[in-house]
């Protein structure tokens, strides 16, 4: 497939680090020695580092530990030169106030890392939600040949024989208690029984969408983002990408030559397909841009009036999970079903066109994974709108909401904050009903800190008892994409540094046709404009430290939350390090 001329030996990255007679060369040879490698074991091979985001406080990567020595294993037999470099490791349940706020962080370690080192290739190891992303971003930066091998989606959950899924069972068996269905015994049980083995959440959360687009973007071995973390296919896909990733440095076949244009298309509309998380917009333009491209909200937009939903998989589907998924032929199976919306001639990491690896795949459930003219949802799963609340638009998962809440009118309830917001959901006498639309602000990327997953903002305790379970909610924020519900997300800009939706007072009507992209705040010009000269900015969030240069540095949703100075038209190409 590679027409290109092939590395020798002499051009690897690696080669300028051991390869000269010199001094300094001297020493890099001699205290590689000092940790027991002979020379053989490095000269003339492909340096390939492993970035591991395992860590003792992530448990979704538990066993990346050892599926490291899996993937020397396969480096090994490949003829290259294992070595093994942890990254900051971001647990999406454990890492406060949210990890997006360290996406960026691992992005800029990643991309460092491979840089400083003598490497000539790299495996990325991670998958709970923003590492994949986080990973990602780095090595396309960089840009030397890399894998990424996802953790995989841990066991279905279980409790008393009743199947449970990661984060959605969470919110609804909380309601449930809350609303005195079930008993504190009950969901002690759940707690117990929703997250019983390693890997990452079984749903179609931020984990397991990202995944999939890190494949569908051709960054992972075929199928590889599928495979279930508990199956031994788990470890062979790891030694294969051991293997694979040898021969990709010779190929020198980079990030950039993958991640072209077409396969973000590509990504964008199996993320669609999956019935994806919100999530999946802000770190799909981040990487896309860092690859090069002008990929935007109207290209989700796009695809959504287009891409039907085909996966059948909690929160978007009802009743199965990532377990059922993999089982029923995975993503292999699901771009199967939809090729006539891929780019076929896109080339992978395989050394092969998407159109290559897919070739053969089959579906074995046709309930999980759909037939294109038979979707669990007719469009896409996510849509844009826009209006007087959010002039560079905000988000709506329409596939997991309560279709009612499509075309909505009904007075906003505001909050400042969330410890307040949370107070006023818990008191039973709070004044509201089921028309109120429930709106949380200050929570995007510079207001959050970080734009936390508040999104899915808890349903008030009153209308639980009444029997509702849904109901129109807006922020700034983002939402977890295991959750669900009729949660407006992203708004930007944002209202911390003076967006519209800083204006919008308690009792304001507030308007959303999802069919028409809408959402708007019935107050006229002038009212805004008076309003808008009243405002004044909230104090600032840090003073010191990493979220000084975070806020100072951060751009708003609809452009990924990158910082402004890793775009890759920022300034002139940083140079490979002076040695
Ligand atoms: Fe790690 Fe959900 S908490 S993937
Ligand atoms: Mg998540």
């Amino acid at each position: 497939m590679m027409t290109d001329a092939r590395k020798k030996p002499e051009d690897l990255r690696s080669a300028r680090w051991f390869g000269p007679a010199d001094l300094r060369s001297f020493g890099h040879r001699s205290r590689t020695m000092q940790m027991g490698y002979a020379p053989e074991e490095w000269q003339g091979r492909p340096v390939i580092a492993i970035v591991n985001t395992w860590s003792d406080l992530n448990p979704c990567h538990t066993h990346l530990r050892q599926r490291a020595e899996d993937v020397k294993r396969g480096v090994l037999m490949g003829g290259g030169f294992p070595v093994e470099l942890p990254a900051l490791s971001l647990s999406e349940s454990l890492v406060k106030p949210t990890t997006m706020l360290y996406r960026n962080m691992l992005a800029m370690e990643t991309e460092e890392l491979l840089r400083s080192h003598p490497i000539d290739g790299a495996i990325l190891m991670g998958g709970c939600d923003k590492t994949t992303p986080g990973l990602l971003l780095g090595a396309t930066s960089m840009d030397i040949p890399a894998i990424f091998i996802p953790a995989g989606p841990m066991l279905r959950g279980n409790w008393g024989g009743k199947v449970l899924g990661s984060g959605s069972d969470s919110w609804k068996y909380w309601d449930e208690l809350r609303a005195g269905k079930i008993t504190q015994q009950d969901w002690l049980g759940v707690e117990a029984g929703i997250a019983r083995s390693h890997g990452t959440c079984m749903t179609m959360g931020t984990a397991s969408t990202m995944t999939a687009i890190a494949e569908s973007v051709g960054m992972v071995l075929p199928g590889g983002s599928s495979i279930l973390a508990a199956d031994a296919g788990h470890i062979r896909l790891c030694s294969e990408s051991g293997r694979r990733i040898v021969e990709m440095v010779w190929e020198d076949l980079t990030p950039k030559r993958i991640q072209i244009h077409k396969a973000f298309l590509n990504a964008i509309n199996v993320a669609m397909a999956m019935g994806c998380s919100t999530n999946a917009i802000i770190h799909l333009i981040a990487m896309a841009r860092r690859a090069g491209h002008d990929i935007g909200l109207d290209d989700f937009e796009r695809a959504s009036r287009v891409v039907p939903v085909i996966g059948n998989v909690r929160p978007s589907g009802s009743t199965y999970l990532m377990e059922d998924f993999f089982y029923a032929g995975g993503i292999l199976g699901l771009m199967e079903r939809m090729r006539a919306h891929l780019h076929l001639d896109c080339l992978t990491v395989s050394g092969r066109t998407l159109g290559e690896n897919i070739a053969g795949a089959k579906v074995y459930n046709d309930d999980v994974i759909r037939p294109l003219d038979n979707p669990i949802y007719g469009e896409g799963s996510l849509a844009v709108l826009k209006g007087n609340l959010a002039p560079d638009g905000c988000v709506i998962k329409p596939a997991a909401m309560d279709q009612k809440f499509l075309k909505h009118s009904g007075p906003a309830l505001v909050f400042d904050d969330y410890p307040s917001m949370k107070k006023a959901v818990d008191d039973e006498t709070l004044d509201i009903t089921p028309d109120h639309v429930l709106v949380l602000r200050n929570a995007g990327p510079q207001g959050g800190p970080g734009m936390p997953e508040w999104g899915m903002l808890p349903m008030p305790k009153r209308l639980l008892k009444e029997g509702h379970r849904d109901m129109l909610r807006l922020s700034d924020a983002r939402m977890s994409g295991t959750s669900y519900g009729a949660c407006v997300l992203h708004v930007a800009p944002e209202s911390y540094i003076g967006g519209p939706l800083a204006l919008l007072q308690t009792g304001d009507i507030v308007e959303v046709d999802v069919d028409a992209r809408s959402i708007n705040m019935r107050v006229s010009e002038e009212e805004l404009a008076r309003r808008r000269a009243a405002w004044t900015p909230p104090p600032p969030r840090f003073e010191r430290g990493y979220g000084y240069a975070f806020t100072r540095h951060v751009q708003q949703a609809n452009e990924g939350c990158d910082f402004d100075f890793l775009r890759t038209d920022f300034g002139a190409p940083v140079l490979e390090p002076v040695i």
